[in-house]
């Protein structure tokens, strides 16, 4: 069994993610930080092998008072993959997010991502194939349509939820 520690992001931990995953990481800030931000790594022998970052995500109208948390990347070492380290990133921030008082949490994944879109069915989230266009950060992909999967889980009642 592997001795893996679930430790919040800091700057010192984002150097060893950019070190180890490539610098992708940073060229499309998929690390988030703050108020409503949960950024999360799994750490084997000090380095980290998996990671997740959620942000608030404002809705476009007529939902435009309202937010979700929204997992822009969550990524595990191709050497740690099927031993359940993405499904306790997703946990904890699961968890971060309904006491936080989110009402939904959500992400996207491009049909490419087999094994994500398999992970997020597995893990009880609401999937729906979508085509997503011209919203990229990637310029590649941008105004290019992009088919995929939307994911979403609902965290809080509406009446329990902060409205975020
Ligand atoms: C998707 C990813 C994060 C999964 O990480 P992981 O730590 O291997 O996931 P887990 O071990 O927690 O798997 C949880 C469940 O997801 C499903 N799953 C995960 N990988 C799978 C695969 N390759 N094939 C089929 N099902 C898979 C399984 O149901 C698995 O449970 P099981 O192992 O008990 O059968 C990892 O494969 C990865 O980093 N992929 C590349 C990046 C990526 O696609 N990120 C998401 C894009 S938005």
């Amino acid at each position: 069994m592997l001795n893996i520690t679930y430790r919040e992001i800091d700057k010192e931990i984002e150097e060893k993610i950019v070190s180890n995953f490539g610098k992708w990481v940073k060229e499309y800030d998929c690390l988030h930080y703050g108020d409503g931000c949960y950024s999360v790594a799994a750490m084997l022998n000090g380095q980290p092998v998996g990671f997740i970052s959620a942000y608030p995500r404002i809705y476009p109208e007529p939902l435009n008072h309202y937010f979700d948390a929204y997992i822009d990347v969550i990524e595990v070492d191709e050497n740690y993959r099927r031993r359940g380290i993405a499904s306790k990133l997703i946990k904890l921030t699961e968890v971060w997010a309904k006491e936080y008082g989110y009402h939904q949490i959500a992400s996207w994944s491009s049909d490419d991502k087999k094994e994500a879109i398999q992970m997020w069915y597995a893990l009880d989230y609401c999937v729906s194939p979508a085509v997503m266009r011209g919203q990229s950060v990637i310029k590649e992909f941008r105004d290019k349509p992009i088919h995929g999967f939307y994911v979403a889980k609902i965290l809080n009642s509406f009446e329990k939820s902060l409205n975020v």
